[in-house]
């Protein structure tokens, strides 16, 4: 089958300065891979690359194994590649049910919808007439994931989902997260923090400078390695 999501040799960044160098990467079918490295080495640069925002200046990238250079958020949608965002954007102005329904605005086929999602966390249903900004932290991540949920991914990528969460909220994340994947949704999940990889992932990349450097199953990454290039 082929991959959901890959880079080949993607050479990256912003205006004249290059981010990413000769990044390979690739997500199967119902796989949970973590990429994991520290503040600025290029994390986010990886979705914004493919998401065209950051520009891609060499190598490939493959959604669902056809070559795309670059597609914008509800294109990669449509592909089957749904994104929660670094820092959650929510719409602080519309409700949660209203922010969960911008999620629906490029959907495919699939088990999703509003009920769904208000089964997931139920907090969600509960609160569905608050706006977002009255939301904690933690309620705003799950909103920011049932929206990304909302277009049925094949892959749903998390940018530091556990940024600035208390670690009992995290651990309901991750509970959260197995069980998507026990249903089939592969995970793409940005950290720097270990403890939510450490939960969720089967696999990993690591990121410094813009460049892999090293990569495998989970059980085999050294502590050593661990320590150098992430918060445990
Ligand atoms: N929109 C942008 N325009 C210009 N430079 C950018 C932009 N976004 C990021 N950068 C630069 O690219 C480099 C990598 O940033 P990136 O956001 O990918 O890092 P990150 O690993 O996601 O960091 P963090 O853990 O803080 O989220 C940094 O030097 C950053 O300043
Ligand atoms: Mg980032």
């Amino acid at each position: 089958m082929s991959d959901l999501l890959s880079f080949r040799g993607v050479e990256s960044g912003y205006g004249e300065a290059r981010v990413l160098h000769g990044i390979d990467l690739s997500i199967g079918a119902n796989e949970r891979v973590a990429i994991l490295g520290r503040n600025g080495v290029g994390k986010t640069t990886i979705v914004n690359t493919f998401h065209g925002v950051a520009r891609l200046r060499g190598g490939e990238i493959a959604f669902n194994g056809r070559p795309a250079r670059t597609l914008r958020h509800f294109t990669a949608a449509r592909e089957g590649v749904s994104v929660a965002l670094q820092g959650r954007r929510i719409i602080a102005n519309l409700t949660v049910r209203e922010n969960l329904l911008l999620g629906a605005a490029v959907r495919r086929p699939g088990p999703w919808n509003l009920d769904q999602v208000f089964a997931l966390f139920p907090i969600l249903r509960e609160r569905a007439e608050t706006p977002g900004i009255a939301l904690s932290g933690g309620q705003q991540q799950m909103l920011s994931i049932g929206r990304a949920l909302m277009a049925n991914p094949a892959l749903l990528v998390l940018d530091e989902p556990s940024e600035g969460l208390a670690p009992v909220i995290v651990d309901e994340l991750a509970a959260v997260l197995l069980r998507l994947a026990a249903n089939g949704t592969g995970l793409l999940l940005i950290e720097q923090n270990f403890s939510l990889v450490r939960r969720v992932a089967e696999c990993y990349y690591v990121l410094s400078k813009g460049q892999i450097v090293d990569q495998g199953a989970l059980a085999e990454l050294s502590m050593e390695n661990l320590k150098k290039h992430v918060a445990v």
